[in-house]
């Protein structure tokens, strides 16, 4: 997913810093990933990329939030993108229960951040094209901070996928479901990760919040 982000972000010209723990992968991520894009994107140290105006935590939930209590104190003020989806061993499956969601409990862990669901329903397979056969893949957007809700929006103008407003944080409860959802019916037609979700308009879509 980090490769796949790195990918659609430099396509719409953003700068990215791509931290992980294995210094040589991040660098070879970047280098593949943004090749012939117009943004740039490079590996970095944690603190540097922890400075940048937006961070995305593409790792694993419950890892997210124990990295977020980790890194609290960088995080403070940011807007911190949750892309991950708490799935058991069958992937179609969740580990938490419905009254809550991995990026309610991120929240937790960072109250003096934004958090933001996004890029959840979006598979590894399609997230780096960003469409399925010339459609422009959906991502759900939902926090609770309207602000930084309209700063990941805008952020995804050029990358190819569409990003709607999902409403609240509580909202990841469904989208991390639906990705388990999406996951149990492309295992029962043979797809596995290939597939999109797409919400189709009967009519022209105008935001009125
Ligand atoms: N795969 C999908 O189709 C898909 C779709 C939607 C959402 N997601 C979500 O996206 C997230 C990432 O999934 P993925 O498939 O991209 O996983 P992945 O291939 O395992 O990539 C995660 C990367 O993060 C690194 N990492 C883990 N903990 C770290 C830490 N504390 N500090 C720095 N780097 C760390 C891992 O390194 P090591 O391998 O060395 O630990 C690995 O390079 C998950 O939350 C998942 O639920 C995945």
């Amino acid at each position: 997913m980090g490769s796949g982000l790195v990918r659609r972000l430099t396509a719409a010209g953003h700068t990215v810093l791509l931290t992980d723990h294995n210094a040589d992968k991040a660098a070879n991520v970047a280098a593949q990933a943004r090749d012939g894009q117009p943004g740039r994107a490079s590996a970095a140290e944690d603190a540097e990329a922890l400075a940048a105006d937006v961070v995305v935590l593409a790792i694993w939930y419950p890892g997210t939030v124990e990295y977020a209590r980790a890194n609290s104190a960088a995080l403070s003020g940011k807007v911190v993108v949750d892309i991950s989806n708490p799935l058991d061993d069958s992937f179609t499956g969740l580990t938490i229960d419905p009254t809550t969601s991995a990026a309610e409990q991120l929240a937790a862990a960072l109250p003096d951040s934004s958090v933001v669901k996004a890029f959840n329903t979006v598979t590894s397979t399609v997230l780096p094209v960003g469409e399925l056969d010339g459609t422009p893949s959906d991502t759900f957007v939902a926090s609770d901070d309207d602000k930084a809700k309209a700063t990941v929006l805008e952020l995804l103008e050029g990358t190819g996928l569409r990003g709607l407003d999902a409403g609240k944080l509580s909202n990841a409860r469904l989208l991390e479901r639906l990705t388990a959802f999406g996951i149990e019916l492309g295992q029962r037609y043979g797809l596995e990760f290939d597939f999109a979700f797409k919400y189709l308009p009967a009519t022209e879509m105008t935001p009125n919040g």
